[in-house]
């Protein structure tokens, strides 16, 4: 690992732990498709698990930190300061099905800002990782956002809506628009993690999504910056702590994202 902070070692050590058991686990969800009770609860529990391995690794080096994680939710709820903010399966849908794209996602806040963090892919075992100031990697190597300057050149990958999302028809009308803006068509690939992951390494040009959880794109905000990319979200309230609508690109074509994003939605949301 080309970054070597007590910080970094842990979540490392931690994301290895916890990978072990999800590879032993995504390998018996195959068999369980075909059983007539499906894997639905063993998924859920191959994710209890997981995240109970990364908690544990992660307070054992320190024992006040705070915690936020999707299934676990708040420890040590006082401690602002410094907080992990976990998934511990990010794109369980493709996990549940079979499909190799989901990741663990573990990013570290200071006072508020999300300063290192890591998304690892363990079938593809592919890590990404950064740390506030000393960039970002995939592996070994250093990794950088792409070049494109255009959106109608760019790929573009986004995710959602969720089945009851009370926006849906306005989102997917956004998709359809956005889609006549870009020459290459939209990806769908199901993990936010890995979404924002390969906007950093350029294999994206950007990235959107609206209504996502903290968990899911925390890791992504330093790895995505680090490279070279920008962040931002829908949201205009400052008091919004936890954005959940947000926008990641390579830098270049930011600002036309967000132009081309749907003012009925931006309106519905900065109410
Ligand atoms: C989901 C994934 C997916 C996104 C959903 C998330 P989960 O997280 O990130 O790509 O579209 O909004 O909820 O449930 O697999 O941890
Ligand atoms: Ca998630
Ligand atoms: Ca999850």
């Amino acid at each position: 690992m080309r970054l070597s902070s007590p910080k970094m070692n842990v979540m490392h050590k931690a994301c290895m732990k916890a990978s072990k058991s999800l590879i032993r686990d995504f390998g018996e969800v195959e068999k369980l498709q075909v059983s007539s009770k499906g894997p639905g609860d063993f998924v859920s529990a191959a994710d209890r698990k997981a995240e109970k391995i990364i908690i544990e690794e992660l307070l054992k080096a320190n024992s006040s930190y705070g915690v936020l994680s999707e299934e676990a939710g708040e420890i040590n709820k006082n401690n602002k300061n410094n907080r992990w903010i976990i998934d511990p399966i990010d794109g369980t849908l493709n996990f549940l099905n079979g499909i190799p794209q989901f990741a663990i996602s573990v990013g570290y806040e200071e006072n508020g800002e999300i300063v290192s963090g890591i998304i690892f892919d363990p079938i593809k075992d592919e890590m990404f990782f950064a740390e506030k100031g000393n960039g970002a990697f995939l592996n070994n190597s250093r990794i950088r956002v792409s070049k494109k300057q255009k959106l109608k050149n760019s790929l573009l990958v986004t995710g959602g809506p969720k089945f009851d999302n009370k926006n849906k028809k306005a989102i997917l009308e956004e998709y359809n628009d956005i889609s006549g803006c870009v020459e290459a068509s939209i990806r769908k690939f199901g993990s936010a993690a890995l979404d924002m992951a390969n906007v950093a390494c350029g294999r994206f040009d950007g990235y959107w999504q609206w209504d996502l959880h903290y968990w899911d794109i925390a890791a992504g905000l330093i790895i995505l910056k680090e490279a070279g990319g920008f962040v931002s979200f829908a949201e205009s309230y400052e008091e919004k702590s936890i954005k959940r609508n947000v926008i990641a690109t390579n830098s270049n074509i930011h600002q036309e994202l967000i132009d081309s994003l749907s003012k009925k939605l931006l309106s519905k949301i900065n109410i």
